[in-house]
């Protein structure tokens, strides 16, 4: 049996913060975005796009009536939970229309868990061939305003139809996992913002690399070479950059280190316009490749890292299939230019809105743009969507 990958969504908010209006405000040297984060612009949410509606917009996009009556397990992974109960799983399940007997239900550990989601899918699957799983990692990544993490935010979801006979990657059975109890970045039930060691957070998602990746080709003799793309969790790109030099080595030939750097160019492109989406932010990187390489074929084994703060990582690998690129959206860079740009005036009044609920639980929002779902109003303390 071959499971993986058989469709592949994504979704953004529809507002943008461009990083040279960031440094300008922030009185920085915008090379310092540019060049030392790799960052161009970040995607910002409004209070009506939420982990719900670009989770629900991403798959939206993907799924088809058949596979809506075939999906029996819906898992979102997110680190921005909107209730401490009930799962965004359950309201995708309902505003997509589902059918009713499906397994729906929210994971976390920090942007770590699509992956866990995945393996969970994988091991569905294997039991029952003829079903298919919904894996939706949806974030909003969000620092706060003048904070060390602020030109690392951003918005995004990305969703993934796990299948037998994927027709777009299938996962080879690879994975090492690791976990090491650390205090690099967390978020404490009481606050809506993270609290982050910045520096400390970058060194532990490096030695994560490079540890399992020792682990890795140990108990599977795994060589750079085999690779023809590495992709990495992208906080900010030039931290993946730093973990794809810590595997590149000298024995590599020239050719193999000049075919893997250009897919990792190709796999940071929309991570560069978009910023860190958290869960989504490694499965973004894969569109990015699938969307933007010129050298991908059928038969060419992909590398993934994932890395979640906390800290769980995981390096595994998959296996493109033939006519991977009949899956994909030829229109997705175009959309992202759609985005509206906002100042930086009114990213801080638009990203960090709360919601002013009144003595009955309700509160209404201004119309903003929103995917192809909005969070209408909240009332008596129950969140009401909205299909555009
Ligand atoms: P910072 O203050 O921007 O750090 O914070 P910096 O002063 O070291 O500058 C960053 C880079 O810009 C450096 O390059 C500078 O040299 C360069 P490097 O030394 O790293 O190669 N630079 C310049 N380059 C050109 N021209 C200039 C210039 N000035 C400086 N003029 C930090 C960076 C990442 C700490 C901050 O953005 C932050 O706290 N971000 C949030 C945490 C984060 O993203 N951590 C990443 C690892 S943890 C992770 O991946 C998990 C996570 O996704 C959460 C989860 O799992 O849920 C975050």
């Amino acid at each position: 049996m071959s499971i993986g990958i058989d469709k592949i969504g994504f979704a953004t908010a529809k507002y943008r913060l461009d990083m040279a209006d960031l440094a300008v405000a922030r009185d920085t040297d915008p090379n310092k975005y540019s060049l030392g984060l790799m960052l161009d612009s970040l995607s910002i949410a409004p209070i009506t796009e939420d982990i719900v509606t670009l989770g629900a917009a991403a798959a939206e996009q993907i799924l088809t009536k058949e596979d809506k009556a075939t999906i029996d397990m819906v898992i979102v992974a997110t680190e921005t939970s909107i209730d401490q109960s009930k799962a965004a799983a359950v309201f995708i399940h309902g505003l997509l229309g589902i059918q009713p007997f499906a397994r729906s239900f929210e994971i976390k550990e920090a942007c770590y868990s699509a992956t866990a989601a995945l393996n969970y899918a994988k091991l569905h699957v294997t039991a029952q061939a003829a079903s298919k799983v919904l894996v939706i990692a949806s974030d909003i990544a969000k620092y706060g305003i003048k904070t060390s993490g602020e030109p690392t935010q951003g918005a995004g979801a990305v969703a993934m139809l796990v299948t037998n006979q994927p027709r777009i990657l299938t996962f080879n059975d690879d994975n090492v996992a690791q976990t090491r109890d650390v205090m690099d970045f967390w978020r404490p039930n009481y606050s809506t913002t993270p609290f982050v060691q910045g520096i400390f957070s970058t060194k532990q998602y490096l030695d994560c690399l490079k540890t399992t990746w020792a682990e890795y080709q140990k108990r599977y003799q795994g060589k750079l070479e085999d690779f023809a793309a590495f992709c990495f969790h992208i906080p900010y790109p030039k931290l993946a950059r730093k973990g794809l030099n810590k595997l590149l080595d000298k024995s590599l030939s020239q050719e193999k280190t000049g075919q893997i750097k250009a897919n990792f160019e190709a796999s940071i492109s929309y991570s560069r316009q978009i910023g860190n989406i958290y869960t989504g932010s490694l499965y973004l990187g894969l569109l990015s490749l699938l969307e933007k390489s010129q050298s991908l074929k059928a038969g060419d084994k992909i590398g993934f890292f994932s890395y979640g703060s906390g800290a769980v990582s995981e390096i595994f690998s998959g296996q493109l299939v033939a006519g991977f690129e009949q899956m994909l959206n030829p229109d997705q860079q175009a959309s992202l230019e759609k985005r509206q740009r906002l100042s930086v005036e009114d990213y801080e009044k638009l990203f960090f809105e709360e919601a002013q609920l009144d003595d009955q639980g309700n509160a209404e929002f201004e119309n903003y743009a929103t995917h192809s779902f909005a969070l209408e109003r909240i009332e008596h303390h129950q969140r009401l969507y909205k299909r555009n």
